[in-house]
């Protein structure tokens, strides 16, 4: 299963769309590199490069979430701690050699991370577009919540 991206995912963020679109890429690369066993080295520098990104793009996610005082900040952020240990677990299985690497790699990119983008994400990309003002911009704030 490769994941394809679908403009219902856009938050019309630069930053963010940017980010998912690599990193579905990038979850493609993994998979395809799984599926036909490539060298050890080449994988782990490809998940290497997956937990760097995605560390950088939780950042770009919740400094947005604060910016707008997005509603379900708290648990989109306790969601995103729980995805990095996951993904922790995962790159700790394959450094230990793990002989179900393959499928727990396919078990995390298929439901884990698809999940995550599919309800998550898409939750405040709904709620970004709900609340766009007509000239397409993110909301502000209201004043006494951005000092928060
Ligand atoms: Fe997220
Ligand atoms: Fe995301």
């Amino acid at each position: 299963m490769l994941f394809l991206w679908d403009d219902s995912l856009t938050i019309d963020d630069g930053d963010i769309d940017r980010d998912h679109k690599f990193l579905f890429a990038l979850t493609n690369r993994i998979l395809s590199a799984a599926e036909i066993n490539v060298d050890k080295q080449v994988l782990a520098k490809l998940l290497n490069e997956y937990i760097d990104y995605t560390a950088i793009h939780f950042d770009h996610e919740e400094r947005l979430m604060n910016k707008l005082s997005y509603p379900d900040k708290d648990s989109h952020i306790l969601a995103h701690n729980s995805f990095f240990d996951r993904l922790c677990l995962l790159k700790t299985a394959f450094e230990r050699n793990d002989v179900s690497i393959r499928n727990k790699i396919n078990a995390f990119f298929a439901t884990y991370a698809f999940n995550h983008i599919a309800t998550c994400d898409r939750a405040l990309a709904e709620w970004c577009g709900q609340h766009r003002s007509h000239d397409g911009a993110l909301p502000c704030p209201p004043p006494d919540r951005a000092a928060g």
